[in-house]
């Protein structure tokens, strides 16, 4: 049974005053489903994705939200994996398709998160990380530990994390959605604010509001992008407990699953969407997917082996950096992106990276025209 990506839709993303989250939920499958060539009485179900609306608008109970935004209230559910929301929204309704109980269904997935403090956001979004073990630490300060770790361990420069984002901003230009369209250099980099030692404001992505949504469908639709597989691991939730802080075994196990279901090989693969909330965790991912060997991940980007014309694009969206990071909506938008990618002609196949936390949670998706 093959799954098809037959409709696809991406809000902006930003700092979006005149629209709440059930707007953009809304939005975003409306476009998705319209992109579709369907009516929503087509939809069969809905997979909701989001992090956190029940701290940021004390709003639970998404499902329910979204299955009245259709005149049939379909059967919706929602689904939390921290930033990997999406792409574990993905997996449910993949299983879903595959087991035959439905043929067309919507994924969504949004966050709105600038309607309060910075302060609570940060604390929001703490809750990702051990409530036990790592209670007080931010997710700055938690990639900070593996920006160290990489450094000292591999010889990683500065120059080379800023280049992270120097490329992200770069391709972020071409992307009409992206919440940042301004250049930056390495220097820029380099001097911005201080925010946990050594990462700084222009290693982070930023605090979003946005959502995105996919059609997914076992029914044959010609010229659409195919599901090709995914594949899903989990690593401790706490820093604490892992071997190493330089590699996430959740990224390496979920690509193995991802290949050996596909049986594409990397070389085939000529972009990817990796999951770079800190310039620090590009670099790790694009060595644990195994695109480059490690410790020579901040090497390959300053050489521009990432950027759009090198040995393979990463994150041609602008990534979370540049492009915006509403935690729910990422990983739905990384597919809605990359099939906008292949079915515009810049990609045949590409691959999807979505991580929770600080590496506990990751999910590979491949797509192939
Ligand atoms: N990248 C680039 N520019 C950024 C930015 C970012 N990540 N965050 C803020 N800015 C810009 C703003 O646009 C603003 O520019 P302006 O003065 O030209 O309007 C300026 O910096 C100050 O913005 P402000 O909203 O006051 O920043 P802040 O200090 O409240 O927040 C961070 C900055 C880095 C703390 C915040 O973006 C953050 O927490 N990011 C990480 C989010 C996160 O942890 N996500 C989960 C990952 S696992």
């Amino acid at each position: 049974m093959t799954i098809r990506i037959i409709g696809s839709a991406v809000t902006p993303f930003g700092e979006l005053w005149n629209k709440n989250l059930r707007e953009l939920l809304s939005d975003a499958m409306l476009e998705a489903i319209t992109n579709a060539s369907l009516s929503p009485t087509d939809v069969e179900a809905i997979f909701v994705a989001n992090k956190a609306a029940g701290n940021f608008e004390n709003q639970h109970h998404l499902n329910a939200l979204v299955s009245m935004m259709f005149p049939h209230y379909p059967p919706a559910m929602r689904v939390e994996a921290a930033c990997a929301s999406g792409s574990m929204a993905m997996i449910a309704a993949e299983l879903a398709l595959l087991s035959g109980r439905y043929k067309t269904v919507v994924v969504v997935g949004g966050e709105k998160m600038t309607d309060v403090s910075a302060q609570e956001t940060t604390h929001i979004l703490s809750g990702a990380a051990d409530n036990a073990t790592e209670i007080g630490s931010t997710f700055p300060a938690l990639y900070a530990l593996i920006a160290k770790s990489h450094m000292n361990t591999f010889g990683t420069t500065r120059d080379q994390v800023s280049a992270v984002a120097v490329k992200n901003h770069k391709h972020a230009m071409k992307n009409a959605n992206a919440q940042f369209h301004k250049e930056i250099t390495i220097e820029q980099v380099n001097q911005s604010q201080l925010i946990a030692d050594p990462l700084r404001l222009l290693d982070c992505s930023p605090v979003s509001d946005g959502a995105a949504a996919v059609v997914l469908s076992t029914r044959f639709v010609k010229g659409s992008t195919k599901l090709l597989g995914f594949g899903h691991a989990q690593d401790s939730i706490n820093l604490s407990d892992r071997s190493s802080l330089t590699t996430f075994r959740a990224t390496e196990g979920a690509m193995q699953q991802a290949l050996a279901q596909t049986g594409l090989t990397r070389q085939q693969l000529q972009a990817a969407e990796v999951h770079d909330c800190f310039t620090i965790a590009e670099i790790l991912a694009i060595e644990d997917l195994g695109f480059f060997p490690k410790g020579e991940g901040g090497r390959a980007t300053i050489e521009n082996k990432t950027t759009v014309g090198g040995q393979i694009v990463i994150n041609p969206s602008g990534g979370l950096k540049a492009c915006g990071h509403p935690v729910g909506a990422t990983g739905v938008k990384q597919i809605a992106f990359l099939n906008s990618y292949i079915q515009r002609g810049d990609a045949k196949a590409a691959l999807a990276h979505n991580v929770g936390g600080s590496g506990a949670t990751a999910v590979v998706h491949i797509l192939q025209k």
